[in-house]
């Protein structure tokens, strides 16, 4: 018989042999999804049954194969939520939560937002549930990931779209009436080298033709149209468009051009205000 503090030590050593980033952390976590216990909790828990330290092992294994600790656990962790992801949905990102700190603070109140490229929702979902003074809606392309986005945006009142976000016709009936619009497109450029978990996101979600930004340049222009004059447009680039990104910014109308770093402090997101009329 193994207590849960041997399994899991066990755990992280078999994923830092795999190069797993954070060991421990996954080790626990995945522990933690197995027992139905906390963190905190598994250090003083009875030892764990046969057929738990079986599950266990058979997800550690998956993990050192890179396969993500969210699809292993079916739910990624968001600001102040918990978005369910898998297969078919590309998993949130830590960086991505800046972008949404800097949208909250640029959305006036009772405001109109959109978000392209909403995958499992995890930008709508935030600002829905942050600011429930707002009007959100939210475009995915993808079937697969839509049927995500739908249920994780359940309940928040936010709006799903089945839509291509840079088509005219998507949401035209709000053009010219928009108060923020924000995106966290696909950006990799194809010849970068990306972690091994990034295989499990779908290619869709993460390569852009141009350099990776086949995405970003006809975005900008359909955000220029829906949002009303004086309206904010933010979106996540690689790390290699922190000049390209603000440039197409300029030359698509808009104005107070910034580019943000992340807290690695690469070049992470651009945003614009659209001109005011003269
Ligand atoms: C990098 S993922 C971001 C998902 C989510 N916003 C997030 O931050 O976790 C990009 C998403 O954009 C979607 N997408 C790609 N091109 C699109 C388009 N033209 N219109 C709408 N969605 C698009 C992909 O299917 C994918 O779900």
């Amino acid at each position: 018989m193994t207590s849960w503090p041997n399994v899991i030590a066990e755990s992280a050593k078999r994923l830092e042999a795999a190069g797993v980033h954070s060991p421990r952390n996954d080790a626990e976590l995945l522990a933690a999804h197995v027992s139905g216990l906390t963190r905190a909790r598994l250090l003083i828990a009875d030892d764990p049954t046969e057929a738990q330290v079986a599950r266990l092992r058979g997800l550690i294994e998956r993990r050192a194969d890179r396969e993500p600790l969210q699809h292993l656990t079916g739910s990624a962790a968001f600001r102040y939520g918990e978005l369910a992801v898998g297969p078919g949905v590309f998993v949130p990102r830590f960086e991505t939560e800046l972008l949404v700190d800097w949208a909250l603070e640029h959305l006036p109140q009772g405001g109109t937002v959109i978000d392209a490229c909403s995958g499992s929702g995890a930008v709508a979902y935030s600002i829905a549930t942050e600011r429930p003074d707002v009007r959100v809606w939210a475009v995915e392309i993808d079937a697969d990931a839509f049927e995500w986005l739908e249920s994780n945006l359940d309940g928040t009142g936010a709006v799903p779209v089945h839509a291509d976000a840079v088509a005219a016709g998507t949401l035209a009936e709000l053009d010219g009436r928009v108060d923020l619009v924000t995106a966290n497109p696909p950006y990799v450029p194809f010849e970068i080298e990306v972690a091994p978990e990034v295989r499990f996101d779908p290619s869709g979600a993460v390569y852009a033709a141009e350099a990776g930004l086949a995405v970003i340049q006809p975005l900008a222009v359909r955000a220029a149209s829906w949002l009303k004059p004086g309206g904010w447009f933010a979106f996540e680039h690689d790390d290699t468009h922190g000049k390209a990104a603000p440039e197409i910014l300029s030359v698509s109308g808009f104005t107070e051009v910034s580019d943000h770093d992340d807290l690695a402090g690469r070049p992470r997101f651009a945003t614009g205000r659209l001109g005011l009329s003269p």
